[in-house]
């Protein structure tokens, strides 16, 4: 029987990336999005692949659906083998934290904080109930290190790293595996609005990371696919820098 991935925020960017890993390795995927617009695309190229998905409209904010969602899987296919927290956004605090505001802020702690602890916390029930599980989280070198014109996104990204770290240690003995990726500057969408406002360029945000370049969206999929499987079974509570040498300089 294939396992089953849920991966939040999965038609686009990293989680787009890594539904497809999964289903390449023969797991049935859960793609979610907040809107179905891009369901068409996203599907036809899953089909494509021979990978079996099904596909959830869900806003990772909405405590219930996150719920609600995670039960449905559960019951349909048995067990939720992994829960990729993928979902984020970077806001629009492109400036020195005295100028950002607290309604950006309240959005991306909603998103990033509060969605990611929901997906963990109704995940964290269904593997209880199923004989364990794995989880991974999207940390970031903004959840290791500050990063200037991001003090809010850093907040929620080192809040992700608590959360991952405190619940990997609750649940060692469980059958849990909890840990998170720290991705440097990839190209996906989420880094296109500091790049229009110019608070960075893509030449800037390469130059950032010793390696002198940003990464693909597959470098991250590759780890989440590795962090969820069998070979790593002695890893838990850990934060796994995919940066390009960021974390080591
Ligand atoms: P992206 O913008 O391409 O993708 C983010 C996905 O999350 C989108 O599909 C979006 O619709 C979804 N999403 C946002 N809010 C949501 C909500 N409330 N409910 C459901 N879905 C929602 O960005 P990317 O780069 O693929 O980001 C994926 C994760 O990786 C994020 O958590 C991000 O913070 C993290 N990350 C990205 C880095 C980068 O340089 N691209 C670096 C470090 C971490």
């Amino acid at each position: 029987m294939k396992k089953t991935v849920i991966i939040t925020g999965s038609t686009k960017g990293i989680g787009k990336a890594t539904a497809l890993a999964f289903g390449k390795k023969g797991y049935h995927v859960i793609v979610t999005s907040r809107n179905s617009d891009r369901k068409t695309a996203m599907s036809s190229e899953l089909e494509q692949s021979g990978i079996s998905f099904d596909f959830y409209e869900l806003d990772i904010t909405d405590e219930k659906a996150v719920e609600r969602m995670i039960k449905k899987v559960t019951n349909q296919h048995g067990k939720l083998d992994v829960m990729v927290n993928n979902a984020g956004i970077a806001g629009d605090n492109n400036g020195l934290l005295a100028d950002a505001s607290t309604e950006n802020f309240n959005q991306i702690l909603d998103t990033n904080v509060k969605g990611v602890f929901y997906g963990m916390k109704y995940a964290i029930q269904s593997m209880l109930n199923t004989n364990g599980g794995v989880i991974v989280n999207l940390a970031s070198i903004a959840g290791l290190n500050g990063i200037p014109y991001a003090a809010q996104y850093c907040a929620t990204k080192h809040a992700v790293v608590g959360l991952t770290k405190s619940a990997a240690v609750e649940y060692a003995t469980s059958g849990i595996r909890i840990n998170a990726v720290a991705p440097g500057g990839i190209k996906t969408e989420i880094l296109q609005s500091a790049i229009e406002a110019g608070t960075y360029s893509e030449e800037s945000i390469a130059a950032m990371h010793p390696m002198n370049q940003m990464g693909k969206v597959e470098d991250i999929a590759h780890a989440i696919t590795f962090l969820a499987s069998g070979e790593c079974s002695f890893m838990t509570g850990s934060v796994l820098s995919v940066d390009g040498g960021f974390n080591a300089a």
